[in-house]
């Protein structure tokens, strides 16, 4: 039985990463904060372990003993991605770990460069981390959750207005994964060993933002009336606009998002999915069948200013 230990356990998506790991019968560690211990589910092969990244690698080394493969699912700041990251990493290499996820689950972050993205960034230096570990890294990357990219913080969708925008002419594919695939895939990816020191790419769905439209009226059965809101090279321009004029990075680091899906730089490169063939991604229609039906009624809650988004 594979040990994995999951930090960010209690977290949107790493809980679900739990689940599917103890579906596939590996042995589970649980790295929760003394705070989130509530959160946790109980079963025979889940073992809590109550801790923090920002213990240090010291405090995190005995957690990771005997186990084969960290997944981070952690969500933050600097302090968190790079810095907490890396006190896992160093408590791992301790450890004789194999291998390690980190918290990318991204679209290809490693498609383009430093300045395009803040939260891309910090993921890339946190990724220089394995040059010189004897753990070897694991990138997982499947594109925008469409619980994010439909939510307000993307600006695509507009339930009151009655509007979806685009930037760019919505003719590229894009690569659109839901949360529980992405839980799905990453529980394959990090029970699969041939993965070692390398980026992964999976998908649910590719499609345009003009076919992404029409799988939205269709779900919704209402029309949802197209805004053309410029260029890509209008919507970098909007970017950089907002980074001036911002007062929280909530404000634009969606639309930094976009700039790489829409210039074709984050697209997923030799996608992976015949590796893995027992997960059967959910369609885009069927999520919005399902869950993805929220988006056509409820507004998001807004963030607080200031705070590190806790996805995008
Ligand atoms: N591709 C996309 O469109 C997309 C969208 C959203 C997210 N993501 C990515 O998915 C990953 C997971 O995001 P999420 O939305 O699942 O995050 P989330 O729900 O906010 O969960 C974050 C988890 O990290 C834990 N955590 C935070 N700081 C910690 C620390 N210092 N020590 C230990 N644990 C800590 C939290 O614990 P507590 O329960 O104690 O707070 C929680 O379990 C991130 O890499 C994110 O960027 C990608």
């Amino acid at each position: 039985m594979t040990t994995v230990l999951v930090a960010g356990a209690t977290g949107s998506l790493g809980s679900l990463i739990v689940r599917n790991l103890l579906d596939r019968g590996a042995d589970v560690r649980a790295l929760v904060r003394q705070s989130s211990v509530d959160k946790l589910v109980a079963h025979p092969n889940l073992t809590p372990c109550v801790g923090d990244l920002a213990d240090g690698a010291d405090a995190l080394r005995h957690h990771v003993d005997g186990v084969e493969v960290v997944v981070s699912a952690v969500q933050g700041g600097p302090e968190v991605i790079i810095d907490g990251q890396r006190e896992l990493l160093r408590a791992a290499e301790r450890a004789g770990v194999h291998r390690m996820i980190p918290s990318d689950f991204s679209i290809n972050l490693f498609g383009y460069g430093y300045g395009v993205n803040i939260l891309s960034d910090l993921r890339r230096v946190f990724a220089d981390s394995f040059a010189t570990s004897t753990v070897a890294r694991t990138s997982v990357a499947v594109g925008a959750f469409p619980e994010y990219f439909l939510g307000a913080i993307h600006e695509v969708l507009d339930p009151a207005a009655g509007t979806f925008s685009v930037w760019g002419d919505g003719t590229r594919p894009i690569d659109i994964t839901t949360i529980p695939d992405t839980a799905a895939f990453t529980a394959a990816i990090a029970l699969d060993p041939r993965t070692a020191g390398r980026e992964v790419h999976v998908v649910g769905e590719r499609l345009s933002m003009l076919e992404l439209r029409n799988e939205v009226e269709a779900a919704s059965g209402r029309r949802w009336d197209l805004v053309r809101r410029g260029t890509v090279r209008d919507l970098r321009a909007e970017v950089v606009r907002r980074q001036f004029a911002a007062s929280s990075l909530v404000e634009y680091v969606a639309l930094q998002y976009q700039v790489a899906m829409f210039d074709g730089t984050a697209s997923l490169r030799d996608v992976r999915n015949a590796d893995y063939p027992d997960v059967v991604p959910t369609s885009v229609a069927a999520y919005l069948a399902g869950a993805g039906a929220a988006h056509f009624t409820v507004p998001e809650t807004a963030r607080r200013q200031g705070e590190w988004p806790t996805a995008v």
